[in-house]
């Protein structure tokens, strides 16, 4: 597709820079945990503060040359409270990279991931830690193990695979033979076609003898190569070595060192060294001034408007930046869009090509967006299902150019669903761009959203306890990884039944990141004076402050839960004061001490009572007026994932009659409530 690729480099120059002001401020991006839940220690145990100091000393020694280092904590009398514990560092990385990923880690295992558990491993992609409450140095452990996949495929699959298996096996001895004390870790390059290449990497923590490293890389090819399944990338992650293949460069790729340079070739690289680094400086300044420039414009603006700004979004920074600067400088040599730069930015994606369908498919497959194959509708534009030649089914969200508006979400959609992969969030197959068409393609969801189901008497009896507890797992665990587990801090801001999605299985999947925020690593709340969402599922602070936080979407998600339950609307916000909302109501029998009147009476069929009164609790927890009395996602999942953690009381629950009248201020203009009934 025609993009100039000057401006295509321009923006990916631009993007690099935006988007290392907020983005990539974290030094190591996680992949996967284990924690053995058999073993755990109390919060001021021995092991406890051992461990502290384990983490500390692996901390302090990350900058060995070799990029690995053991340690033990704890004294060899106790040996029951001994800990011990390792890090290991991607071979390639710089002694500055490695210290980042460990400090990292060392923190990250307690805090999110193993919070009480004596044995845990975590990975990221640029190191592995691991402790234990056991001796484990220079004994291979190849469990847990697991293999993580590229969404995306490759073609030809099957030669593919004959050259990965062949790569990786070459790569073995050179890794497994290192000399003792040094890294046993090896990369290559392979020529795949004319513009891919193949690159692979196996790794061991040098702490094991070469027969057991060898031991080890063999079981992991033999494990990847068994589960292949035609895609691009791929890892196996066990303690003790790793493997990992893509079609980009995920580590240095080394200078041919032993292949002497033409001298030619050097002025060149120097050439081009300057010509990269003047386009960046002046990216820098041009950025700035964009910025800038934009400020100015944004303050004249409400300053005319007479518009409360209170001018607290710099938090926020650098996705205006980048949404603005497109903005105004659109239709120009940039052509105001961003998706190019935001795919290649997501690290899993590399080549466009692959991601983008093209737009004639695109129109054969909704039969030229013929109005009977419009599935929803909102205020970024329509929601089309189609039928791709090869039968696969596929839901096609074409934004509306007309409204800034529009370009906007789709920005914000594509930016954060490139980067965004869980069970629980809707899955984008790609995208379509021509001219003023702006196309996303998502997997198709056969059993359309959940108000579709919760709120029609005659669908809701589908609908035993089983499924809609597992519905209401997966929308938290969806939500849990926006806020916590994924690389960035996302809040939706726009949770609601018709943006929960059901796939053939019932498995609920979050969509519609038109109106989501991403937030700083150590920014915890924001605000806006555009206040976007649907009343109902707002968040108190948020409707009439315009403030939110992750607390906000847990408010929606109390909301969605309650409803679920009851199989009734939270269409509070109009009622007068004699009506009730649903918040209100859930809280009065809950009081009264009669909440199984709450219940839809085709869920108390099927469940269990104590189970559904322990669900309406923690609903009622989620949307308590304060947002520091809301639990966080990781709570919810953990609470809902247990029976036995009591549960504290919970409190008056947000939007009491008397706050209501406050909403009026607002103008329905104002809001973009996108009611669309995506599929
Ligand atoms: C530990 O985790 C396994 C697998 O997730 C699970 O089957 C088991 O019940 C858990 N055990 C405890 C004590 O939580
Ligand atoms: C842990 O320590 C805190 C304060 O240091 C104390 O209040 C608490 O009772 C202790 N808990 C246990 C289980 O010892
Ligand atoms: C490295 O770890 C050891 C324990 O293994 C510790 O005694 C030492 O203080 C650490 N090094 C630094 C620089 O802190
Ligand atoms: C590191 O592991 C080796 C065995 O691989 C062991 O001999 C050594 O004592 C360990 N270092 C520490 C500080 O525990
Ligand atoms: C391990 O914990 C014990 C008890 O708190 C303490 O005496 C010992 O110094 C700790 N060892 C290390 C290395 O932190
Ligand atoms: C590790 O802890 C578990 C549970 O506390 C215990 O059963 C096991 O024996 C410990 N292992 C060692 C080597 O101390």
């Amino acid at each position: 597709m025609g993009i100039p690729s000057s401006s295509v480099s321009m923006h990916l120059v631009l993007l690099s820079i935006l988007s290392s002001l907020c983005l990539t401020s974290k030094a190591a991006q996680y992949r996967y945990h284990f924690c053995s839940n058999q073993t755990t220690f109390s919060p001021n145990s021995t092991y406890r503060s051992n461990l502290s100091h384990l983490l500390s000393f692996l901390s302090a020694n990350s900058t060995t040359e070799t990029g690995f280092y053991n340690t033990t904590a704890g004294q060899t009398q106790t040996p029951e409270n001994t800990v011990y514990g390792l890090f290991l560092c991607r071979g390639d990385l710089s002694t500055k990279e490695c210290r980042d990923c460990v400090s990292t880690a060392t923190k990250e295992i307690v805090q999110l991931y193993c919070r009480d558990e004596k044995v845990g491993v975590i990975w990221y992609d640029e190191c592995v830690l691991r402790y234990s409450n056991r001796s484990f140095f220079s004994v291979m452990e190849d469990e847990p193990r697991t293999v993580l996949w590229n969404l995306l495929d490759i073609t030809e699959r099957d030669r593919f695979l004959q050259l990965l298996e062949k790569a990786l096996s070459d790569l073995v001895p050179a890794a497994a033979n290192a000399l003792s004390g040094a890294k046993k870790f090896a990369t290559k390059e392979t020529k795949f076609t004319e513009s891919q290449t193949l690159y692979s990497l196996v790794e061991c923590t040098p702490d094991l003898s070469s027969f057991d490293c060898n031991r080890c890389l063999q079981g992991a090819i033999a494990k990847l190569s068994k589960s292949y399944d035609g895609k691009r990338g791929g890892r196996v992650l066990s303690p003790s070595c790793n493997i990992r293949y893509e079609v980009f460069a995920f580590f240095h790729v080394q200078a041919q060192a032993d292949a002497p340079q033409p001298k030619g070739k050097g002025k060149i690289s120097m050439v081009i060294a300057i010509i990269i680094g003047v386009t960046i400086a002046a990216s820098v300044v041009l950025v700035v001034l964009l910025y800038c420039f934009q400020r100015r414009k944004e303050r004249k603006k409400s300053n005319a408007t007479n518009e409360k700004n209170s001018g607290k979004s710099d938090g926020l920074l650098s996705f205006h930046v980048l949404l603005s600067s497109s903005r105004f400088v659109g239709g120009a040599a940039l052509s105001g869009w961003s998706l190019v730069e935001v795919l290649v930015d997501a690290s899993e994606i590399t080549n466009v090509e692959s991601l983008q369908f093209d737009f004639e498919t695109i129109e054969a497959a909704t039969n030229k967006f013929s109005d009977d194959s419009i599935i929803g509708e909102g205020g970024f534009g329509k929601v089309y299902k189609g039928v791709l030649l090869e039968g696969k089914e596929v839901a096609v969200k074409r934004f509306s150019m007309k409204s800034l508006q529009g370009l906007e979400e789709f920005k914000n959609e594509v930016l954060l669903i490139a980067k965004l992969q869980h069970k629980n969030l809707v899955r984008l197959l790609g995208c379509g761009i021509e001219g003023e068409e702006k196309l996303l393609v998502y997997e198709f969801m056969p059993n359309k959203s959940l108000d579709f189901f919760i709120f029609d008497s005659k669908r809701r009896s589908q609908l035993d306890w089983k499924t809609c507890n597992n519905i209401i797992s997966g929308i938290a665990r969806g939500l849990l990884y926006l806020h916590e587990d994924s690389r960035l801090k996302i809040i939706h801001r726009d949770l609601k039944p018709s943006n929960v999605l059901l796939d053939h299985d019932m498995v609920a999947k979050i969509s519609d990141f038109g109106m989501a925020r991403i937030f700083c690593e150590n920014q915890n709340i924001a605000s806006t004076k555009r206040v976007v969402g649907t009343y109902g599922y707002m968040a108190p602070e948020y409707a009439l402050e315009g403030v939110f936080s992750v607390k906000s979407d847990v408010f929606s998600f109390g909301v969605i839960l309650l409803e679920i339950i009851s199989g009734k609307r939270n269409s509070g916000f109009y009622l007068t004061e004699h009506a009730q909302t649903l918040l209100a109501y859930a809280w009065r029998l809950w009081c009264e001490d009669k909440v199984l009147e709450f219940v839809d009476n085709f869920l108390m069929e099927s469940c269990w009572t104590s189970e559904i009164v322990r669900c309406i609790h923690i609903g009622l927890l989620c949307v308590q007026e304060n947002p520091n009395d809301r639990p966080t996602m990781s709570t919810v999942v953990v609470l809902l994932g247990s029976e036995s953690i009591d549960l504290p009381e919970p409190k008056h629950p947000a939007f009491s009659v008397d706050k209501f009248t406050q909403i009026d201020e607002f103008s329905v203009n104002e809001l973009s409530i996108s009611n669309i009934v995506p599929r």
